[in-house]
């Protein structure tokens, strides 16, 4: 697939490579959330799963919209997840989500971070309101925890 490279605004290999390591993340809690969403079990269980399938759902968007943004950039999308773990008990689910939630935010601080001062205020944008999700998210995420 030829590269797109008519884009005004010209970053640094290393935040495309950023970008593609937001998408492998973004696939993989899509995935591991969805299939979390399926194998819950119990009461505690019934509580969490419909975050579970809102949350898998918001993370293919954010695939989606960092494809879109790397793609018009120049970069080529990854569709390789980074490795899922579902989890057997929802204490070890839910934990590794916390972890995962964690992760993401680190990694979109440094990708905003890299974004302003490369003058991409575009990226720079997506990644301050994806952030703002995954903060929502990870809150969620350790509210549930506290009762699992
Ligand atoms: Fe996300
Ligand atoms: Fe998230």
């Amino acid at each position: 697939m030829a590269e797109k490279s008519d884009a005004v605004t010209k970053v640094s290999k290393a935040l495309l490579n950023q970008l593609n390591e937001a998408i492998a993340r973004e696939l993989q809690v899509a995935i591991q959330y969805m299939w979390q969403h399926v194998q819950w079990g119990g009461v505690k269980g019934f509580a969490v799963q419909s975050e579970l399938r809102s949350i898998a759902i918001a993370e293919m968007k954010h695939a989606e919209s960092i494809a879109e943004r790397l793609y018009y950039l120049g970069g080529i999308p990854t569709t390789k997840p980074t490795p899922i773990f579902v989890g057997k008990t929802l204490k070890q689910m839910i934990s590794q989500d916390v972890k995962d939630e964690e992760n993401a935010i680190k990694l979109y601080t440094q990708i905003v971070e890299m974004a302003r001062k490369e003058g991409d205020e575009t990226t720079n944008r997506l990644f301050r309101e994806i952030l703002q999700q995954e903060e929502d998210h990870h809150d969620t995420f350790t509210t549930l925890l506290e009762d699992l």
